[in-house]
C-alpha cells in the first residue's frame, strides 16, 4: 500500500505537468506549519527559476490545474508561492480503513531483503551485567525488530566477552581459593565434573576481587596473563574449567536479558572467533598488509581524506597474543562464512567509535567483506545520573543493571497502589511491565548517539512523554472497547466501517494514523528507535484530545459510534505494534 504522501505526490505530479511544468517540482511534505494545512507544496518555489516566472504565478497555475478533486478539501496558493494542502476528511477516512484492514496496516515488506548481522548485548562472561550494558540490549533489540518488521532476514548475536584477561583472573583466584580442584593437578587425566565448583554469586564476587588484587599486586598479574595464554592454546584443565563459567555465567544473563525482553538468535561469544584468527593473520601476511611496529604486528588504515589522525590497527601482539580488534575481525570472518551478510550493525558505547573505524577498514581492506557489505557502528551516548555524570549508585558504586530494574519498578508500584485499588500481585505485576516501558522508552526515546539523564522519576511518570503514558493510553483505549463490546454483544469490527471524520481532532487522529508506514520506512532506513517513540507519543496526543472532544460511547448514531470503536481499535493496533517493535507491552489495566 502506498504512503499517503506518495498519492499526494503522484497526484500533484499530474497537475504539474498538465500545467505545463516538469514534474520533479511535485514534492510534498508534512506541513511545517499545522496550524495552516496538513501538507505542502514547495514546488512553486523551486520552479520559479526555470520557468523565468513568480512563484505565486506558478503556484496559482497549479490550484487552477487541480480544479475539482476528491482527494483535498482545499489547496491554495499563497504568498510568496506556497502551496497549502488539506485533504478531504473522506480521502483520509477511506485511507485509515484500508489500513485497518491489513495486519501491517499497509506497511508492505521490502523488495529486497537483506541479511543483517546485529552485534549487541555484548556482556562480559563472569561480570555482573551494568547500565553500561543496558543500552546495547535495549537499542539492539529495538533495531533487530525494526529491521525484522521490514522484511529483512535478522541475526541478532550477544557477542559476549568470554576470552579475555577477565578468565585467566579468575581462574588464578579460584587457585588460590580452591587449590585442591582437579583443574589444578597437573597430573589429574581423568573426567572432569559435569558440576560447577562454584554458583553465580561466587563468580560475580570472584572477579571484583581478582581484579582489585591484579592492580595491586603485579606477581598475581602475570599469572593471570600466563593462565589466559594457556586457557586459549586449549589447555584443557583450564577448559574444562572456562566452560563452567560460561555456563554459568550464560544462564545468568539469560535471565537477566529475559526480564528485559531482550532475545538474541546467537549466543556466540569473541572465542567462537579465536580459531579463524591463524589464517586470517596468513591471510593478511600474504596480501602483504601486515609490518612490524615496536614488536607487535599491525594493518595501516590511514586515508587520504582521513581529516583526524587513524592510527594503524594492531592486530597481533609482541607476544603473539591476540586483541580486542583481532576478535572483531575473526567473527566477521566467521560471520561471512556463516551467513554472507549485506549488512552488520555494531550497538557499542560511541567512545568505541575509533575501535570500529580501524576493524571496518582492515575488513574492507582484506577482502574479509567486500565493498557491498555494509558494516555500521552505531555508538550510543553515556546514560547519565541527574548530576550529570555517569550514573551511579547512591552510594557512588557502578549500578548494576538488576538493582536498577528494581528501583524504577518499585518507583511505578508505589504510584499504582496510590490511586489504584488492585491487590497487591497484580499491582506488581503490572509495575514489572510498565517499569520496563519506563526504562526501555526513556532510553529509546533519545537518539541513540546523545548522552541522555536517567530520571527515574520522570521516566516512570505516567504523563508527558514517557513508557507509562503511552502505555496508560492503550490501557484506556482498551477499556473503551471492552465496555463497547460488553454493550453489543456481536459486535464485529471487521464490519464496521470508518465513516469521513466530523471533528478536527478525528481527522488529526486519523492523519496521524496515516503516517504509520512512513515512520516504519524511516526508522527501519536511519536505524532510529526514537522516530518510533516520537510518532507513537504524537499518537497518543491526537487519541487524548479526540477522546476528550468526543463522546465515544454515548454517541447515538450507531454507525458513527461503530466507526469510532475501529478507528480507535486501529490506533490500539498501531500503537501496540510499535511498543513490540520497541521491545515492551502494555498491560489490560493499570
Ligand atoms: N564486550 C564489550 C564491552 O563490554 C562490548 C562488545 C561490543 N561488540 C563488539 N563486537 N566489539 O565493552
Amino acid at each position: 500500500m502506498k504512503e499517503i504522501i506518495e498519492l499526494i505526490t503522484e497526484k500533484f505530479e499530474e497537475v504539474f505537468d498538465k500545467a505545463g511544468y516538469d514534474k520533479k517540482y511535485a514534492k510534498i511534505s508534512v506541513s511545517n506549519r499545522p496550524d495552516l494545512c496538513e501538507f505542502q507544496c514547495n514546488g512553486a518555489m523551486a520552479a520559479a527559476k526555470q520557468y523565468k516566472k513568480a512563484p505565486i504565478m506558478i503556484a496559482n497555475d497549479i490550484v487552477a490545474a487541480i480544479g475539482e478533486c476528491e482527494m483535498f478539501e482545499e489547496v491554495t496558493a499563497v504568498a510568496p508561492g506556497f502551496i497549502n494542502i488539506n485533504l478531504s476528511g473522506r480521502f483520509v477516512s477511506d485511507y485509515v480503513e484500508k489500513m485497518s484492514e491489513d495486519e501491517r496496516f499497509g506497511y508492505d515488506k521490502c523488495e529486497n531483503p537483506e541479511t543483517i548481522v546485529i552485534d549487541y548485548g555484548g556482556a562480559n562472561v563472569a561480570k555482573p551485567l551494568h547500565v553500561g550494558h543496558l543500552r546495547s540490549a535495549v537499542i539492539g533489540e529495538s533495531i533487530k525488530r525494526i529491521l525484522k518488521y521490514a522484511g529483512n532476514n535478522v541475526i541478532g548475536d550477544v557477542h559476549l566477552g568470554d576470552w579475555g584477561l577477565q578468565m585467566g583472573l579468575i581462574i588464578t583466584e579460584l587457585k588460590e581459593r580452591k587449590p585442591e580442584l582437579v583443574y589444578f593437578d597437573e597430573n589429574y587425566d581423568g573426567e572432569y565434573p559435569k558440576e560447577a565448583p562454584f554458583t553465580i554469586s561466587e563468580l560475580e564476587e570472584i572477579y571484583p576481587c581478582a581484579n582489585a588484587k591484579s592492580k595491586e599486586n603485579a606477581e598475581f598479574k602475570e599469572q593471570a596473563h600466563l593462565a589466559t595464554l594457556k586457557l586459549q592454546k586449549g589447555y584443557k584443565p583450564y577448559r574444562a574449567l572456562w566452560n563452567h563459567i560460561l555456563n554459568v555465567s550464560v544462564t545468568d544473563l539469560k535471565k537477566n536479558y529475559g526480564n528485559l525482553n531482550v532475545e538474541f538468535d546467537l549466543w556466540k561469544g569473541e572465542s567462537d572467533a579465536d580459531p579463524y584468527i591463524p589464517q586470517m593473520i596468513e591471510d593478511f601476511k600474504e596480501k602483504g598488509l601486515l609490518h612490524e611496529s615496536q614488536g607487535a604486528m599491525v594493518v595501516d588504515v590511514a586515508e587520504e581524506t582521513d581529516t583526524k589522525e587513524i592510527p594503524p590497527c594492531i592486530v597481533q601482539k609482541s607476544d603473539g597474543a591476540a586483541l580486542y580488534a583481532t576478535s572483531d575481525l575473526a567473527t566477521l570472518v566467521q560471520r561471512k562464512q556463516d551467513f554472507n551478510p549485506d549488512m552488520v550493525v555494531y550497538l557499542a558505547d560511541k567512545r568505541q567509535e575509533m575501535h570500529f573505524t580501524q576493524v571496518f577498514r582492515v575488513a574492507k581492506k582484506a577482502g574479509i567483506m567486500d565493498e557491498r557489505t555494509k558494516l555500521i557502528f552505531n555508538g550510543f551516548g553515556t546514560m547519565n545520573g541527574k548530576d550529570g555524570k555517569p550514573f551511579k549508585t547512591r552510594d557512588g558504586g557502578v549500578m548494576r543493571l538488576e538493582n536498577l530494574i528494581s528501583e524504577i519498578n518499585d518507583s511505578v508500584y508505589n504510584k499504582i497502589m496510590e490511586n489504584r485499588s488492585v491487590s497487591e500481585e497484580e499491582a506488581r505485576q503490572t509495575a514489572k511491565t510498565v517499569g520496563l516501558s519506563a526504562l526501555k522508552y526513556g532510553d529509546l526515546s533519545n537518539q541513540a548517539g546523545k548522552d541522555y539523564v536517567f530520571d527515574i522519576e520522570r521516566f516512570a511518570s505516567f504523563e508527558g512523554n514517557t513508557g507509562p503514558y503511552i502505555l496508560y493510553t492503550i490501557v484506556r483505549i482498551k477499556s473503551i472497547i471492552n465496555k463497547y463490546m460488553e454493550m453489543n454483544k456481536d459486535a464485529e469490527l471487521d464490519k464496521m466501517q470508518i465513516l469521513e471524520p466530523l471533528g478536527a481532532s478525528e481527522k488529526e487522529l486519523m492523519l496521524k494514523i496515516c503516517s504509520f508506514k512512513d515512520v516504519m520506512r524511516v526508522a527501519a532506513q536511519e536505524l532510529a528507535p526514537h522516530k518510533i517513540c516520537a510518532y507513537i507519543y504524537e499518537v497518543s496526543n491526537a487519541f487524548n484530545k479526540f477522546y476528550h472532544d468526543t463522546k465515544i460511547l454515548s454517541e447515538e448514531d450507531e454507525n458513527r459510534k461503530s466507526s469510532y470503536i475501529k478507528l480507535i481499535n486501529v490506533t490500539k493496533d498501531i500503537l501496540e505494534k510499535c511498543i513490540d517493535l520497541l521491545g515492551f507491552e502494555a498491560p489490560d489495566r493499570m
